[in-house]
């Protein structure tokens, strides 16, 4: 029975309409508690697992020594390898870039700019020598030469993991 003095409009609403109940109100309050608690117990638990890189495998196989002729730089794009060969026999040098690992690019002949042959890495500009050195920045530090040796099947085998100095040679 509507209230005496009620307008009209006001008759069909029930008391209630507009306000949030307790049973709504207690249910966001638990979700959103839940949430607080949950959200850094994952996080945490994230932590325990590490970031790992699976790396391929270190041991590569560029074929053999005889596709390697004296006097030559030869760029194994994939294998992001060079591997020279000269009087004293054959090694192979990273082209890994020292500053952010880009790729560098082939060695080009002797220039106005670098008199001597180079590789220039794409991503920042530096500049690498046949022996590794850094002939401008801002790589901090020289290719790396890995370690080379022959496999009883008779081909190479670089060993990206076993960094030798540049002296290191496979005599074949
Ligand atoms: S990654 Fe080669 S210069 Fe930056």
């Amino acid at each position: 029975m509507p209230k005496p003095g009620s307008s009209p409009e006001s008759r069909d609403n029930s008391p209630d309409e507009g306000r949030i109940s307790r049973r709504v109100l207690l249910g966001t309050g638990w979700c959103g508690f839940l949430l607080s608690i949950v959200g850094p117990a994952l996080a945490n638990i994230r932590f325990l697992f590490p970031n790992v890189v699976y790396e391929g495998p270190t041991l590569l196989k560029v074929g053999r020594p005889e596709d390697y002729a004296s006097g030559t730089i030869t760029f194994l794009d994939e294998q992001r390898l060079f591997i020279m060969r000269d009087a004293e026999g054959l090694r192979a040098l990273s082209a890994i870039c020292t500053h952010l690992r880009c790729t560098t690019g082939p060695f080009v002949p002797p220039t106005a700019e670098w008199r001597e042959a180079h590789s220039r890495c794409p991503c920042h500009g530096s500049v690498f020598a046949k022996d590794g050195r850094v002939l401008q920045g801002p790589a901090p530090r020289p290719l790396d030469f890995y370690r080379v040796s022959l496999a009883p099947d008779g081909r190479l085998v670089v060993d990206t993991a076993a960094v030798v100095d540049k002296g290191d040679v496979l005599k074949v």
